[in-house]
């Protein structure tokens, strides 16, 4: 696996691939990389001739007071994996390469951006919005795939495709758990042994809204008012639980076929965000 630091760097190594006709899957990380990740650089494989993961911890998508010192920084374990895992080009850039002092441009997808996680995290889906858009021009790949777990991310990344016309194909890819349910997330590191086991329960909540939905209960308020309360008594402190259209995140209504159920809560100090998609 190559690994390099720079933009002049990358697009050689990339040149070179692009001469003898291969294709280029590109999966953006924060690095801190775990099995969810690596599940994306082996699907990453299977759609493209070479794959390129980046590690970048993106200072704009952080707001003041949340963990952008602190994220953990695990270059090394990550490589090591990148390499078993069959990745051919690591991007490892410092801020200073993907942002310029004097910057003045930034991208936000308007509306989808303020609701659910950006709604407590102001500012945060322009700084990944920015960060993607910037890389997608760094990289150029023909396919870029995403976790599910950050389905409104997902979500932004793929309206920004298309209102920018950027020539790249975006798969989401399903959320790797752990066996008792928990969405791998690199924040799981921040649960103490006891709330690793409370956590769990915010996928339970999921699929007991998805069943009532399913059988049939057609207040989504009440369903929405029901997890707060399973999720209290859990010892949650839920930021929301809205039962969604799949399409464009609106509020789902009773004809709505396609939905999917975004969930975010406080455990500690640690926020976990989950959600459920499916069909009725
Ligand atoms: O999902 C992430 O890890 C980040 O938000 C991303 C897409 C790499 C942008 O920094």
């Amino acid at each position: 696996m190559h690994i390099v630091n720079t933009v002049f760097d990358l697009r050689e190594a990339i040149k070179i691939w692009r001469s003898s006709g291969e294709s280029v899957a590109f999966v953006p990380t924060m690095g801190n990389l775990h099995a969810g990740h690596l599940h994306l650089v082996n699907r990453a494989k299977k759609s493209a001739d070479r794959v390129v993961v980046s590690i970048f911890v993106n200072p704009t998508q952080f707001g003041v007071g949340e963990d952008f010192e602190t994220y953990p920084r695990t270059e090394r374990d990550d490589q090591e994996k990148l390499e078993v895992e069959g990745a051919d080009l690591l991007f490892l850039p410092a801020v200073a390469d993907i942002y310029s002092p004097d910057a003045k441009t930034t991208v936000t997808v308007t509306g989808l951006s303020e609701r659910y996680c950006g709604a407590s995290r102001p500012g945060h889906f322009s700084g990944v919005a920015t960060v993607v858009c910037k890389l997608f021009n760094i990289v150029q790949p023909d396919v870029a795939l995403f976790g599910l777990k950050d389905f409104q991310q997902w979500t932004i990344i793929k309206t920004m495709v298309r209102d920018l016309n950027i020539p790249v194909e975006i798969l989401g890819i399903d959320t790797v758990r752990e066996s008792d349910g928990l969405a791998l997330s690199s924040r799981n590191n921040y649960l103490t042994v006891t709330e690793k086991k409370v956590a769990p329960k915010l996928y339970q909540a999921l699929g007991i809204a998805r069943d009532a939905v399913l059988t049939g209960n057609q207040s989504y308020a009440d369903i929405e008012q029901q997890a707060h309360r399973f999720l209290q008594q859990a010892g949650f402190q839920t930021d929301y639980f809205s039962v969604c259209r799949s399409h464009d995140l609106e509020k789902a209504g009773l004809d709505d076929v396609d939905l999917v159920l975004l969930a975010a809560a406080k455990l500690g100090k640690t926020r976990l965000i989950d959600n459920i998609y499916f069909s009725r």
